[in-house]
């Protein structure tokens, strides 16, 4: 059985000024007008009512997130029947302790050997049947207790991505040499040129037995605190809420990391399918601005915009008509409180902005 974990708690920083904590990055809508944790919702859906499947989506999220996500998922129209649970943070401690309660609660409710898909909410997949199958190869190799992450071949050298050196064959997939969480520019220029390396997806799949066990020896800290959380909440649920609260005094002992620092890099269990899904992470304006057309000068717009003896850039606005004249190479992103002027080579540090608003709060 395979029960999807979506994890959408985090605020997604480089897409400021329209994804910030109050409305990040999942939430976000995309050309089609569905949002990136909708599109979720439907993938994890393919998976979680095949066959004799449970037909449980478990979604680990903030709480404040709790009512926009339901809507999400409610949107996605996945029909009568079809359940899902939400367990809801206090506070974002990344996604090693996220997984780690999904853990808990998928082992309680339908034993340890029960796979969980784990699925990040803001990733765009263009080719479903291919993702079903890489699901179904994932799915085999984590029955043999391995954790398995599913790999894209790499475009160029994203410092923004955890990398993966791939060895030998095991059945459908690789077994990982070493995995590297976000290099630097450099290193990352010098695992594209080898040739062996993948980029990490995101995505997971491991027995819910397995992956806290793994954790019991990698991350105990992490384990041993979410084990606590656990303990507590086990007897505080309203399952009849479908809804799940995280207890605030608990999670915050928890450690702040991700599942990628805590275990990843630390397992040498860890196996890769290589994935061919047209996957992409809406990292930054940079990838959004690829989902659209461009005019005979490389303009890009999401919405309206007028371009005059303008070249190479991006608009993004929320209701006014952005115009530029005479200019080349920058993003433009108009929201109602705030507008983003960014040289188009400067998407990554967009984050950066972020981090001095928290700082002057
Ligand atoms: N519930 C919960 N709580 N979810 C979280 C939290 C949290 O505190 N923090 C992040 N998430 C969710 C995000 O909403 C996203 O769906 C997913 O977990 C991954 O988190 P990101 O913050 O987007 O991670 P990343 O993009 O920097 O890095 C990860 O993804 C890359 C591919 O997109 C890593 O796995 C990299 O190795 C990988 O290359
Ligand atoms: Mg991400």
């Amino acid at each position: 059985m395979i029960v999807p974990v979506v994890l959408s708690g985090g605020a997604g920083t480089r897409l400021w000024p329209v994804s910030r904590e109050s409305y990040p990055k999942p939430f976000m809508s995309m050309g089609d007008g569905e949002s990136l944790l909708s599109k979720t919702y439907i993938r994890a859906a393919s998976v979680a009512f095949a066959n004799d499947q449970s037909g449980e989506i478990v979604t680990v999220t903030n709480r404040d997130y709790f009512f926009m996500s339901k809507d999400e998922l409610a949107r996605a129209r996945l029909g009568a029947g079809q359940a899902g649970v939400f367990m809801l943070e206090p506070v974002g401690r990344n996604t090693a302790p996220a997984v780690a309660l999904a853990a808990h609660y998928v082992t309680e409710r339908y034993g340890r050997d029960t796979l969980l898909l784990i699925l990040a909410a803001d990733h765009l997949i263009q080719n479903q049947p291919r993702f079903a199958a890489a699901v179904a190869d994932a799915a085999a190799l984590a029955l043999q207790d391995k954790l398995v992450t599913f790999g894209i071949v790499p475009a160029g050298p994203e410092s923004g991505y955890g990398y993966i050196e791939a060895g030998e064959a095991l059945d459908a997939g690789k077994r990982v040499v070493r995995f590297i969480e976000k290099p630097s520019l450099e290193k990352a220029r010098e695992y594209v040129s080898a040739g062996n390396f993948l980029w990490n997806s995101g995505m997971f799949c491991f027995k819910a037995g397995v992956v806290l066990d793994e954790m019991a020896c990698h991350a105990p800290e992490v384990a041993m605190a979410a084990e606590a959380c656990w303990a507590v909440m086990r007897e505080a649920r309203k399952l009849e809420e479908n809804m799940l609260e995280i207890p605030a005094e608990f999670f915050a002992r928890v450690p702040n990391i991700s599942i990628d620092y805590a275990l990843m890099e630390r397992s040498d269990n860890v196996v890769v399918v290589p994935a061919e899904f047209g996957w992409s992470d809406i990292g930054s304006w940079n990838a959004i601005c690829e989902l659209t057309q461009p005019d005979a000068d490389n303009n890009r717009t999401t919405g309206k915009a007028i371009f005059v003896d303008s070249s190479n850039t991006f608009v993004q606005s929320d209701s006014r008509l952005v115009a530029t004249v005479g200019i080349e190479n920058l993003m433009i992103i108009d929201t109602s409180d705030a507008l983003l002027v960014a040289h188009s080579d400067k998407a990554q540090d967009v984050k950066k902005v972020v981090a001095q608003l928290k700082s002057q709060d």
